[in-house]
């Protein structure tokens, strides 16, 4: 089986590589002249864990092009779906790239949706467009399940593989392809498999929020939050998973996803006041840590270091970070705001110009007013602070193992 990937995204270019390290042949299709040359050259084009070993060590199965001419049996369409500005998705770079697949791939093959598109575009909108030009050309579902930083490793070993098709033979094929990863598949519906993908970022959405509230209440209440969870996480209905409480969550997908499902709905007629509740909890949480900042100091005319801008450790990616609002709020009081990210630097300084960028966290700190921790970088788990003016502590994500000698305060501890 030969496959071709259409974007050489963060999705598309993992899943390039592994079908790759899979055994199969498989060509990526992108418009940027600049990634399909590095890509031939056996470089990545964005960062991600473990994927440049991969596709060096995969090189001979791995061709990048700009061109539309397959010869493929399976086309994966890995492109972006971002948001707009009403919260639904912009469905224009999928419409397109399938478009230009239905006019070239070959007959009987398979086109697999891995793009995330709200519950019933493929029925309605992106099996019409295909049938329009080729009466014998198959539409699927696949809906990827990859966490930034960890996306070799998941789609390597998935907890499940989800394949929505409308013919056994699409099915069959689909569930040979990922065979040799001896995950469990669960067959369904188009339309149920894109229900999935949103439906599953929903629910780890909220079990976040969740724990922002939960976590808010026990600060009220002088409860330590983390053994809370720890507690509660220890029912195996629950699991442990995705229950730690700070300044809430981030990152391309989450709010992209909820924002598109609530939009999508309230067009249809439904609003879902869960979905709604679980964004307004994670929009307000991260000015928490301006109220407790406050409570110690006048923001006008500190300094204030901020450490961490990435949406989580081991990424530049500062998509949806909730340091950006944070920044935001201490720029409005008239703040002095130092900040240092071991990653992110470069993608803050396109958002921000006018705050001081320091090249690591003694620069950030010293003489400064406050410092707030916002990402659980492994680096800031252990800081000397002697050096700050006042030396006021406060953490957005728990992770500072020494707090002797600080005015300290967590977000929800
Ligand atoms: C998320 C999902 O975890 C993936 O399964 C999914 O495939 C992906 O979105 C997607 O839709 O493409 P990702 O955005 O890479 O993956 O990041 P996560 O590791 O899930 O973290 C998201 C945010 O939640 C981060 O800002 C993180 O700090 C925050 N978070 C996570 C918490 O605040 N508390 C937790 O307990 C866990």
């Amino acid at each position: 089986m030969n496959i071709c990937v259409v974007g050489a995204g963060y999705v598309g270019m993992t899943t390039a590589v592994c079908f790759a390290e899979m055994g199969y042949k498989v060509r990526i299709i992108d418009i940027d002249e600049k990634k399909i040359s590095k890509i031939n050259e056996g470089k990545i084009p964005i960062y991600e864990e473990g994927m440049q070993e991969l596709l060096e060590k995969n090189i001979e199965r791995i061709k990048a092009t700009n061109e539309y001419d397959f010869s493929e049996d399976i086309v994966f369409i890995c492109v972006g779906t971002p948001s707009k500005e009403d919260g639904k998705i912009e469905l224009k770079y999928v419409l397109d790239a399938v478009e230009n697949v239905s006019l070239k791939i070959r007959d009987k093959g398979i086109i697999v949706i891995k793009s995330t598109v709200f519950p019933g575009t493929t029925e309605k909108i992106l099996k019409p467009l295909i049938q329009k030009y080729r009466k014998n050309v198959s539409v699927a579902v696949n809906p990827e399940f990859l966490r930034e930083g960890k996306a070799i490793y998941d789609f390597l070993n998935p907890d499940r593989i989800i394949i929505g098709t409308d013919n056994k033979r699409s099915a069959d094929l689909l569930k040979k392809l990922y065979e040799p990863l001896k995950a469990p598949i669960l067959l369904t519906t188009l339309s149920e498999a894109e229900m999935i993908k949103y439906a599953s970022n929903a629910l780890l959405a909220a079990k976040i929020s969740f724990s922002n509230e939960i976590g808010n209440l026990c600060k009220i209440l002088g409860i330590d939050a983390y053994n809370v969870m720890k507690g509660v996480g220890m029912d195996h209905r629950i699991s442990p998973h995705f229950l730690n409480s700070g300044i809430g969550f981030g990152g391309s997908c989450f709010p992209k996803d909820l924002k598109a499902l609530y939009a999508g709905s309230k067009e249809m007629g439904y609003e879902m006041n869960l979905i709604k509740a679980i964004l307004k909890i994670n929009d307000k949480q991260p000015l928490r840590i301006i109220k407790i900042l406050e409570k110690y100091i006048e923001i006008e005319g500190k300094t204030i270091a901020v450490l961490g801008i990435a949406f989580k450790p081991n990424t530049d990616d500062i998509r949806e970070s909730r340091s950006i609002p944070v920044i935001h709020e201490l720029k409005r009081r008239g703040a002095i705001v130092r900040l240092y990210d071991p990653m992110a630097m470069e993608n803050a300084k396109k958002i921000f110009d006018d705050i001081e960028y320091c090249d690591n966290v003694d620069e950030a700190i010293e003489n400064a007013d406050a410092c707030l921790i916002l990402t659980e970088w492994k680096e800031f788990e252990k800081i000397d602070f002697s050096k700050m003016r006042s030396k006021i502590v406060i953490e957005g994500r728990r992770i500072l193992k020494n707090r002797e000698g600080i005015i300290y305060e967590g977000i929800c501890w």
